[in-house]
């Protein structure tokens, strides 16, 4: 299966996306997780790209999409992949379907993750992720996660940069103006599924894997 996760910073695709791994192995594509790894180790893309992260403005599009078309080429895509944070925008968007059109590739399932806006900010300024192992907490939902110890390995927990209340807000227009119109995109080649986000991570996840093994 070769899957896309859509919806707003904090809706939960990288959540989701973790569950999915664990479920049925497949290769995780996240363009924000690519960005941050280069951010962090001052690559040329990370010094590009960190000006626009600590902003919540996206990172130019040709950019990304030169990721992905070398990402959805490596080995590990062939199991199938969940793409989560690309695309963005129409652009990417177009510039997928002809990647994967080239590729001999195909998607099989849009699963929208639908998140009352009002939920995003209080979500999104709770969470951490451990730097160890990557996997995503939530120091609200989450107390045992407030003394910053990974639960699963012991890593350290971190927030991220952009999760300010500032950036937050900004991340959120942008995903309103940019991203939001890729709904209509997938709904109108009749591959949109949606999910109802505001549920438990695991109810969220029934859903999902429904549609998967659908
Ligand atoms: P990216 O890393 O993609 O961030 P995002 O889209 O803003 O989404 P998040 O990762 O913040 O949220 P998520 O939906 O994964 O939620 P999560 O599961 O973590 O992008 C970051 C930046 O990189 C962008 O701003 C841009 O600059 C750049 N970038 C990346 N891709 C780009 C692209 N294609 N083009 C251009 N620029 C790009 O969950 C959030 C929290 O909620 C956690 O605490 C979690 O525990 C909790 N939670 C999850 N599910 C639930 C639930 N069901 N109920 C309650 N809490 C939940
Ligand atoms: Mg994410």
């Amino acid at each position: 299966m070769n899957i896309m996760l859509l919806g707003a910073p904090g809706a939960g695709k990288g959540t989701q996306a973790a569950k999915l791994i664990e479920a049925f192995g497949y290769a995780h594509i996240s363009t924000g997780d690519i960005l941050r790894k280069a951010v962090a180790n001052q690559t040329p893309l990370g010094l590009a790209a960190k000006g626009y992260m600590d902003k919540g403005e996206l990172v130019p599009d040709m950019v990304v999409i030169g990721l992905v078309k070398a990402r959805l080429q490596e080995p590990d895509a062939e199991k199938g992949f969940i793409l989560d944070g690309f695309p963005r925008t129409v652009v990417q968007a177009d510039a997928l379907g002809t990647a994967l059109a080239e590729l001999g590739k195909t998607l099989d399932a849009v699963i929208s993750i639908d998140v009352e806006k009002n939920a995003l900010v209080e979500r999104l300024t709770a969470r951490r992720t451990c730097k160890q192992c990557g996997a995503i907490f939530n120091v609200v939902s989450q107390p045992e996660t407030a003394n910053g110890v990974c639960p699963a390995c012991g890593g350290e927990l971190l927030q991220r940069d952009d999760d300010t209340v500032e950036t937050v807000t900004n991340r959120l227009d942008v995903y309103e103006r940019s991203t939001a119109p890729l709904i209509a995109y997938y709904k109108d080649k009749g591959m949109l599924r949606s999910v109802n986000g505001n549920r438990s991570a695991d109810d969220v996840f029934g859903d999902v894997r429904a549609i998967v093994e659908a």
